[in-house]
C-alpha cells in the first residue's frame, strides 16, 4: 500500500524534500508518494491542510519555513510534542499520536509535533568523523536554527558551548529561557558573547545565522580559529565557510543536515532507517 507524506511550505516549489524522501523509499523498498504542499501563511489555512492530510490518511508531513512555529503550536494545543521540539520551540516533523488515537481520541486533535533538524545536524557531523565528544563548540546565531541544535549536541557530548550573536541580549534571554526549561541545557553552563568578541580556539564553529542568504559577512574576530567550521545554510558559496578554510578548518555547509533531518522524519513515520551517505552521493 502507498504510504503518503507531504512538505508543507510558502514557498515550496524549490524544496528538495520529494527527491530525498524518494531516495529512502527506494532504499528501504516502501511505496511512498511524497508531495509538496503550498500554504497560505495564516493559522486557519495551516490548520486546515494538516487536518484534510491526516484525516485522508496521510502518514507524516514535514513543515517548513514559515510554519514551523505555527505547527508546533498547533500541536501544543493537539496531540503533543517531542522533548526536542519543546525545547527548540518549532516542530518540523507531524505525525499521528497513536496512543491518543487508540484511546478515542478525534483524528484532529491527535496530531504530534517532533523536531528532526538539530539530530540531522549533530548525525551528519558525525557522519563526516568531526569529534563531537568533549569537543568546544560555539554557535553563531540566536534564532529558531540555534535554538534547535543546542539540545542535540549537548546530548551528543560537547565539553563546552559558547552561543554569540549580533544582538547579545538576544542570546542572553535564549539560555536564560531554555536553562529554565531543561536541566540538561541549565547543566551545560553556556557561554555567551556578541559575535566580534567570539574569539580564542574552538574545536567546532557552527554558523546557525541566516546571514549566507544576504551576501552580508560576519564579523569575526581575527583571535577566533577552529578545527572544523560547519555552516547550516547550503546551496552556495558560504563567506563563513571560506574564512575559516582559508585558515586550515575542514567546513561543511548543510546541505547532509538537509538530508538528515529528512532520514529521521522518514524513520519516524516508517520505522525503517536509510543509510544517509548513499543519498548524499547520489544526489
Ligand atoms: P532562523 O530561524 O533561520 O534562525 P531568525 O530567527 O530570523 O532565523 O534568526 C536569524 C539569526 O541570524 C539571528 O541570530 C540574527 O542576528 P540578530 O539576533 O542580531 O538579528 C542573525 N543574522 C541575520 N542577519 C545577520 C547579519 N547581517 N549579521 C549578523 N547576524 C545576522
Amino acid at each position: 500500500m502507498t504510504q503518503h507524506f507531504i512538505v508543507i511550505g510558502n514557498p515550496i516549489a524549490h524544496s528538495k524534500s520529494p527527491e530525498i524522501h524518494t531516495l529512502f523509499a527506494a532504499q528501504t523498498g516502501l511505496k511512498i508518494s511524497y508531495q509538496r504542499q503550498y500554504c497560505p501563511d495564516d493559522v486557519a489555512s495551516f490548520t486546515a491542510v494538516i487536518e484534510a492530510f491526516f484525516h485522508g490518511g496521510g502518514v507524516g508531513a514535514n513543515v517548513t519555513v514559515p510554519f514551523k512555529q505555527m505547527a508546533y503550536e498547533c500541536c501544543a494545543a493537539r496531540g503533543g510534542l517531542s522533548e526536542h521540539a519543546k525545547i527548540a520551540g518549532a516542530v518540523n516533523t507531524l505525525l499521528l499520536n497513536n496512543a491518543l488515537l487508540k484511546n478515542g481520541t478525534p483524528i484532529a486533535e491527535a496530531i504530534y509535533g517532533d523536531n528532526t533538524d538539530g539530530q540531522g545536524l549533530v548525525n551528519h557531523i558525525t557522519s563526516l568523523n568531526w569529534p563531537l565528544k568533549d569537543a568546544r563548540v560555539a554557535i553563531i546565531g540566536a534564532g529558531g536554527a540555534a535554538r534547535g541544535v543546542i539540545l542535540p549536541l549537548i546530548e551528543a557530548g560537547i565539553s563546552e558551548l559558547t552561543l554569540a550573536n549580533r544582538t547579545l541580549s538576544k542570546v542572553t534571554d535564549l539560555v536564560n529561557e531554555l536553562s529554565a526549561a531543561s536541566e540538561t541545557i541549565a547543566n551545560q553552563q553556556i557561554k555567551t558573547c556578541s559575535t566580534e568578541a567570539l574569539s580564542g580556539a574552538f574545536d567546532i564553529i557552527i554558523n546557525a545565522t541566516s546571514i549566507g542568504l544576504s551576501g552580508d559577512t560576519l564579523p569575526l574576530n581575527d583571535a577566533l580559529s577552529c578545527g572544523y567550521a560547519y555552516d547550516m545554510m547550503y546551496g552556495r558559496a558560504l563567506p563563513f565557510l571560506q574564512h575559516f578554510a582559508k585558515r586550515g578548518a575542514q567546513t561543511s555547509d548543510g546541505y547532509g543536515m538537509l538530508i538528515g533531518q529528512a532520514a529521521l522524519s522518514f524513520e519516524r513515520w516508517t520505522g525503517h532507517k536509510v543509510d544517509v551517505a548513499q543519498v548524499i552521493d547520489s544526489l
